[in-house]
């Protein structure tokens, strides 16, 4: 595993971030506690040190399973985590009101079983509340010692700026994957510009990128990935098997899994420090931490970059 440091912190993190999401047992489908645990784990025991979490994720829910995993090992773990995006029943709402931060803040401590989380972000912005009023309120809890480094996620490049004056904001976890690189238009120069690190998320698009998935999959009902992601909706989801094509020869170059190179070439882009990759069970942990093992050459690099921009434009961009 290879370890970058997220710039102006102390943070040296695992190029490959374990996502917690599915493990919140809501939205992903069925994803049994115990193995969560075991995935955490096996993720330890493989080099990762850095875990993204957040309270949507099932209500809770994953944050009380990383707590568990984690016990014994706190010291070990950079622990991220989020507020802001409330989940109910049936949806996510955004808030971003201090009073609700301050809830928050206090209740993923206790799920996660520490008294200190290292990043912690806003999960998505929130247009009811002045972002000021959030700030103010996270720089106390900040300076409380409740958390280390504030990051943001979803954000604009405007709301960058505009956080900027009031915070130091160390951390974006945006969109972005072969499928998904809007990002790089401004808010990479602007990340790069004013040393901000990018942790990614949507690196296997949703799993799509580990080319498990040959033909339009039906999750079970109550596995909403395609609400979130549009890969898988039929005509764009046609257009994305020629990347997958390219990807397989590439795979059976480097003799590993189409995850792998999918994982390397958001590895291999400016300003990112960190990709986040989901996993419901050990070996999809331990497969895509290994992925840190390849390097993809300039030109294969540049060859992905072109058949995306050509046959992939509308959907990538
Ligand atoms: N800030 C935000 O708004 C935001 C939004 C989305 C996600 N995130 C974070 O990013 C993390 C990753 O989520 P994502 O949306 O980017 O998901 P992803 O990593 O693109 O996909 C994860 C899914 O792909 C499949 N998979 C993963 N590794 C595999 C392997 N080696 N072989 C085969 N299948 C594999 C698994 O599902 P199956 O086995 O069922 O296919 C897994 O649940 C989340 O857990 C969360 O922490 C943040």
């Amino acid at each position: 595993m290879n370890y970058r440091n997220i710039p102006k912190t102390e943070l040296k993190v695992s190029e490959i971030c374990l996502g917690t999401w599915a493990m919140g047992n809501d939205f992903w489908g069925d994803v049994d506690d115990n193995a969560s645990i075991r995935t955490i784990q096996a993720a330890l025991d493989s080099g990762i040190n850095f875990i993204d979490t957040a309270p949507a994720y099932g209500a809770g829910h994953a944050e009380s399973v990383v707590g568990k995993a984690i016990k014994g090992r706190r010291d070990k773990v950079i622990l991220g985590t989020k507020t802001g995006v409330t989940r109910t029943s049936d949806s996510f709402l955004r808030d971003l009101r201090p009073e609700t931060i301050l809830r928050e803040i206090d209740e993923s401590l206790s799920r996660l079983g520490t008294d200190y989380i290292d990043l912690y972000q806003i999960h998505w912005p929130d247009v009811n509340t002045p972002l000021e009023d959030s700030l103010e309120t996270l720089l106390k809890l900040q300076e409380q010692g409740k958390f280390r480094y504030l990051g943001v996620s979803n954000f604009t490049t405007e709301l960058m700026e505009q956080a900027k004056g009031l915070a130091t904001i160390v951390s974006l976890q945006p969109n972005y994957s072969m499928l998904q690189r809007k990002i790089e238009e401004t808010l990479v120069p602007y990340c790069l510009k004013n040393e901000i690190g990018l942790t990614t998320y949507g690196t296997l698009a949703g799993g799509l990128l580990t080319g498990k998935y040959r033909e339009l999959p039906n999750f079970d009902e109550n596995d909403n990935r395609s609400r979130f992601y549009n890969y898988y909706r039929p005509e764009i989801w046609s257009q994305i098997q020629g990347l997958l094509s390219l990807l397989d020869v590439l795979a059976e170059k480097y003799k590993c899994p189409v995850s792998y190179i999918a994982i390397a070439w958001a590895l291999q882009q400016p300003g990112i420090v960190s990709v986040l990759v989901g996993a419901k069970n050990e070996e999809q942990a331990i497969s895509n931490a290994a992925a840190s093992t390849i390097k993809l050459t300039e030109g294969e690099v540049q060859e992905i970059d072109q058949y995306i921009r050509k046959e992939l434009a509308t959907v990538a961009f």
